[in-house]
């Protein structure tokens, strides 16, 4: 039976949700008490003010403590088939041996440190190391561009990068070192003192390029570092980490988590979403560059003590079935996935899942973008065997934590809607203008803070408070829009901003288009998200080309290819139409939706704003044409 089955852990945290917080808290290590369980003075939150705590203690020393210690806490599989399993206590060494490391070298507390790895044990042993000392980690996505990583590591000032040779990917090696190395020839990345490597590579390494005042192998570092490291009283406050991602502007922004409410949050969510149990595998297939991989891999489940799986590479490697081997071979009991991948899923045919036993399952969870009916019956009905609850997540890199979703065992679910907002968080629809939607769409908002929210963003006071804190008073706004039913239940339509979700990504598309215009050929751009079968929403690009420049054949695929090695691969077009003009309002704003009109090839909405309303036929026959 589920951990809650009823309504009253809704009634205890409606009732009081600091109460609620507070008795989430209590059931972590804390170092020193707090005094309130919130100071909040909008947008600025405070949640367990005074307190002090560690989060690498709470994820580590006290599973070893109490009895834990030789439970897996890590079962890795590496995609070339490589396999490692880590115990709570191996981590714990691990973890110390590392952060005395990081000491070794300079770094001490509130110093940034960019980690840019592969999905190895390392890269969370780095993330629970900086935490143990108190530096705030930043880790960025390795399939981020050394052009992304420039920027990145500059916002925040990073004095050490962490990496590793190489990492695996559909069979090829990505060369992440190489990469950091072209991001730190640009002056900008100055800050950086040290690059730590660890070797994932075992071939022999010719072309590496060493700087031997700067790098250092990850195995030389902890060599004969004690694996004892007594963890940092950080207090409640204290940054965490930083996680970038993209907003309405060309510059990703630095989302700011503190220790204390992001703990509390991660913990409790893991525990009560999962509802996670001594005898669970649980397996999230996030990369830890996102957020959800902070969340649901690292600090979440890790203070739950829970046992996991952790995979390196794609779900089609060598075979379109290695997510299914995976959950046969480990007997994971929990799955956490996006629907982009469901939708791949399905599309692959289920020869692939029929062939492999997944009874082990017991819970499945979708997470990053909304899920379509169909993917989510398929879901339940050939991964799930029609038994497994599903828990659609609905939260953000800002929020921290899961929001929104059914608690398995307490809420009726429909395909398709994350259901409620999680107990103690107070979510709505409202109007543009403030007013609640009782039944129907609008935009959704949170009206009081919570734990694991966003602190800010890294050196950008006014972005934060104009970006989150200024459509309505003292409530917050995620840029979802979203309706409710008869029922109360929360559907959530996508973004209402320039941001994209594509295959669970989020891109602004300010971010594509300056990456276009950044090429010798285009003058002008335009980013609209269009549907998509698999991703949900794809990228398609308008651009208009400099008068001197001719348009070649390959024009379209070198500027599809000039994106992803601008910003990474996930920022790549799905379609690139170049044309000869682009539709504007007569006050010169670009009208996107009457682009993503065209690029969806709809019949052509209201376009008597338009400065030049032929530009859109013009558009449209254009684009047909080359669409047949
Ligand atoms: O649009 C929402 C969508 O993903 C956005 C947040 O993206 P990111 O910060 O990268 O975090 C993704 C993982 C938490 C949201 O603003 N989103 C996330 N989960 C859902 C979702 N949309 C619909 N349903 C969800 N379950």
């Amino acid at each position: 039976m589920a951990r809650v089955v009823d309504e009253s852990l809704y009634e205890k945290a409606d009732a009081d949700p600091l109460a609620f917080w507070a008795e989430m808290a209590q059931e972590l290590e804390w170092i020193a008490p707090w005094t309130d369980v919130l100071r909040w003075n909008t947008p600025d939150a405070e949640w367990f003010v005074d307190g002090k705590i560690n989060a690498s203690a709470n994820c580590l020393d006290r599973h070893v403590a109490s009895g834990l210690r030789n439970r897996a806490a890590i079962i890795w599989e590496g995609e070339p088939g490589d396999e490692r399993t880590l115990t709570y206590w191996d981590m714990l060494r691990e973890v110390s041996k590392f952060a005395n490391g990081l000491k070794s070298l300079g770094v001490r507390k509130g110093d940034r440190v960019a980690i840019y790895m592969p999905m190895v044990p390392e890269l969370p042993i780095a993330m629970l190391a900086c935490a143990r000392i108190g530096a705030i980690h930043s880790v960025i996505f390795a399939g981020f561009s050394a052009d992304s990583l420039v920027d990145r590591i500059s916002d925040a000032k990073a004095k050490a990068i962490i990496t590793a040779d190489a990492g695996w990917r559909r069979g090829n090696k990505l060369p992440l070192k190489a990469i950091v190395d072209d991001a730190l020839d640009n002056p900008d990345t100055n800050s950086v003192e040290h690059v730590v490597v660890y070797q994932r590579d075992t071939t022999p390494l010719g072309d590496l390029a060493w700087n031997s005042d700067r790098d250092v192998w990850w195995h030389d570092l902890v060599a004969n570092m004690s694996f004892h490291c007594r963890p940092e009283p950080t207090n409640a406050e204290d940054v965490l980490f930083i996680l970038y991602t993209s907003g309405t502007t060309g510059k990703p922004k630095g989302i700011v988590h503190t220790t204390g409410g992001y703990m509390v949050g991660t913990y409790a969510t893991a525990k009560y979403v999962f509802d996670l149990r001594d005898d669970d595998v649980f397996w999230c297939t996030a990369d830890c560059g996102w957020v959800t991989g902070h969340s649901y891999i690292v600090y979440g489940p890790m203070a739950n003590g829970v046992t996991q799986i952790m995979y390196e590479g794609a779900p089609d490697w060598p075979k379109r079935d290695r997510f299914w081997r995976i959950i046969e071979k480990y007997g994971v009991s929990i799955f956490y996935t996006a629907p982009t991948a469901i939708r791949a899923f399905m599309k692959w045919g289920n020869e692939w899942p029929d062939a492999r036993d997944l009874s082990s399952l017991r819970l499945l969870g979708s997470v990053g973008e909304p899920i379509n009916p169909e993917a989510w019956v398929w879901y339940h009905e050939v991964i799930g065997g029609r038994s497994s609850p599903i828990v659609d997540t609905w939260w953000q890199t800002e929020t921290g934590a899961i929001m929104i979703t059914p608690l398995p065992g307490a809420v009726t679910t429909k395909p398709g809607s994350a259901t409620r907002a999680f107990p103690g968080i107070q979510a709505e629809v409202l109007t543009p203008d403030g007013e609640t939607v009782e039944t129907g769409g609008g935009l959704l908002a949170i009206r009081d803070p919570w734990p694991s929210m966003l602190r800010g963003i890294w050196g950008d006071r006014e972005r934060f408070v104009s970006t989150y804190w200024s459509k309505w008073p003292h409530t917050y706004f995620p840029g979802d829009g979203a309706k409710r039913d008869d029922d109360g239940y929360f559907w959530i339509l996508g973004r209402v901003d320039d941001v994209i979700n594509t295959a669970g990504h989020r891109i602004g598309t300010m971010e594509v288009e300056s990456a276009l215009v950044d090429h010798p050929a285009v003058a002008e751009a335009a980013v609209v998200g269009i549907e998509h079968e698999i991703k949900g929403i794809a990228i398609a690009a308008f651009v208009l080309l400099r008068e001197a420049h001719e348009h070649d054949e390959d024009l379209e695929q070198t500027l599809k290819d000039h994106v992803a090695q601008k910003i990474g691969a996930i920022a790549k077009p799905e379609k690139v139409l170049i044309a000869v003009d682009l539709p504007k309002t007569r006050s010169g704003k670009i009208m996107r939706r009457l682009l993503r009109d065209v690029a969806e090839g709809h019949a052509l909405g209201d376009t008597t704003t338009l400065a030049d309303p032929s530009v859109v036929a013009r558009l449209k026959t254009e684009y047909e044409s080359i669409e047949g």
